[in-house]
């Protein structure tokens, strides 16, 4: 199936000069979604994952049909402020200014196997930061998952020394 055929290009969105990848409408053809989904449960079926984590908010639409496919649990990353319970913080360098992603200081254990989806991997920055979260806890980040990768932006450079797989690249 073609999955770039349903990803919508928004031109200058959110701003003048960014084509914007709108993936509600892969999201709302059925077949499409089911198809990515599988793509990325073929890509970890063989990799023992024991926990998904998906970073707020579009990684959670990717994550958590994944890790229902694939029997196993869901663990948001989440913007700051958001999660009830005890979190491990992580900063990272935007283009102007910093961000901060939260995860639950008791959602991995120490060892356990953990695969990031997410649905766009642009710079890398939110995905750098979900896999240092991920380590600090004692976790093991075995795959980076990804719907659609903008290679001309380069984020790869940033985690290169992962298990990367994207299902459509531009
Ligand atoms: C988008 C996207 C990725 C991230 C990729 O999320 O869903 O998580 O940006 O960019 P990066 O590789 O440069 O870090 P966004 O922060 O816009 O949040 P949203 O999913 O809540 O819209």
């Amino acid at each position: 199936m073609n999955l770039e055929a349903t990803i919508r290009n928004i031109k200058d969105f959110p701003k003048e000069g960014i084509d914007f990848k709108d993936i509600t409408t892969l999201l709302k053809d059925g077949k499409a979604f089911k198809c990515a989904v599988d793509q990325i449960i073929e890509d970890l079926k063989d990799k023992n994952v024991d926990v998904i984590v998906g970073p707020e908010a579009r990684g959670f639409l990717m994550g958590t049909p994944v890790a229902y496919g694939l029997e196993i649990g869901f663990v948001p990353v989440r913007k700051p402020g958001k999660l009830p319970a005890e979190t491990e913080k992580f900063e990272y360098d935007l283009e102007y200014g910093t961000d901060v992603l939260e995860i639950h200081k008791d959602a991995i254990k120490p060892g356990q196997r953990v695969a990031i989806v997410d649905d766009l991997l642009a710079t890398g920055g939110t995905m750098g930061a979900a896999a240092k979260l991920i380590e600090k806890l004692g976790g093991e980040v075995v795959a980076m998952e990804f719907l659609i990768e903008l290679e001309f932006l380069n984020g790869r450079k940033k985690i290169d020394n992962y298990h990367i797989n994207s299902l459509i690249t531009y």
